[in-house]
């Protein structure tokens, strides 16, 4: 898959030398080989995406929304919509878990406009990080000022149920904790800083307002956690479940943490929040298998209520350029 790269316009990216790094020396590394290892699309790379996706449409997202496994039915909510395959833009890499569609769908929700992912697609999948966020980068270039992000996941707390949501407080990222981080590379600073700082990682005015939302709702259901990424694809092993325990995670699962890493880094205001799809095994006694039907089947039953939660936070945002 990394060499699967389509560059639009004749746009080169970074190891071609469109920022005029092309072979030459750093502190005696060579740039350009260090790059086609790391982040392998520029700046320029995600501007030409982000320009032709405003060519094909005449919304301006200020809202872009990640429609985690089997929580791809927000879409329908949305009004007056234009959207495209991700095999059909320009260096998107292509979904290929169960439940994410692949598609763009750009529309209004509670009156704002809105830019949805319809699936993502994760480490595990085989991609490098970079690509894994390159969607991010592009609603920034977009003009998208918030991130919200959905996703689904094993429940750790044992006060939480299978149907229960969790709103994040907090992320503990085993992956970035071993060097898989999509941040790692050439920093340009025309995304962000190279040292970004992630103790606001999640935004407190959202969470606040995700809260407000369910209450008004009358969910009971909804707690605020803190979220461990792995990359599976694997689901954990007991002694794994019983460490993320002993670490502080209420949930784990394989996604949305570079996602939101990389927002952060260009400058998003990020909420996310999670379905409990299933509990994890801690109990060498259980007969119970975790399995890729079940995160499915939870997220079908509990798609509504989901949907009505962010279609009620959407609405209540203010926007700072509104
Ligand atoms: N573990 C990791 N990821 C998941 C799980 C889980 O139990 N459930 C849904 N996504």
């Amino acid at each position: 898959m990394n060499g699967s790269t389509v560059h639009v316009n004749g746009s080169k990216g970074y190891h071609k030398g469109t920022n005029g790094t092309n072979g030459t020396k750093k502190n005696g590394h060579n740039v350009s080989e260090m790059i086609s290892h790391t982040n392998g699309l520029s700046f320029d790379d995600v501007q030409a995406t982000a320009d032709m996706l405003l060519s094909m449409t005449s919304h301006r997202p200020k809202i872009g929304i990640i429609c985690g496994s089997g929580l791809g039915g927000l879409v329908e909510m949305l009004k007056d919509t234009y959207s495209i395959k991700y095999e059909d833009v320009p260096n998107f890499p292509v979904s290929t878990a169960p439940g994410h569609v692949g598609r763009l769908v750009f529309g209004e929700l509670s009156g704002k406009t809105c830019i949805c992912m319809q699936g993502r697609t994760h480490m595990y999948e085989g991609y490098p990080m970079w690509k894994v966020v390159f969607p991010i980068r592009v609603m920034k270039a977009m003009g998208v000022e918030i991130l919200i992000a959905t996703n689904a996941a094993g429940g750790l707390n044992e006060t939480y149920k299978v149907g229960d949501l969790m709103i994040f407080k907090d992320h503990l990222n085993l992956p970035g904790m071993a060097g898989l981080n999509p941040l790692i590379g050439p920093n340009d600073e025309k995304f962000g800083p190279r040292f970004p700082a992630l103790s606001d990682a999640y935004d407190k005015e959202l969470s606040a307002m995700g809260k407000k939302a369910a209450a008004e709702l009358g969910y009971d259901f909804v707690h605020e956690g803190v979220y461990c990424v792995q990359s599976g694809p694997c689901f954990e092993t007991i002694a794994e479940c019983r460490m993320l325990r002993i670490l502080g995670a209420d949930v784990t699962g394989m996604s949305t943490v570079p996602e939101v890493m990389t927002g952060r880094h260009c400058g998003l205001r990020c909420f996310a929040m999670t379905l409990v799809t299933n509990m994890v095994v801690c109990d060498y006694n259980s007969t119970e298998i975790a399995d890729s039907d079940e995160v499915l089947e939870t997220g079908r039953m509990r798609s509504k209520d989901c949907q009505n939660l962010i279609t009620k936070l959407v609405d209540m945002i203010n926007l700072k350029s509104a």
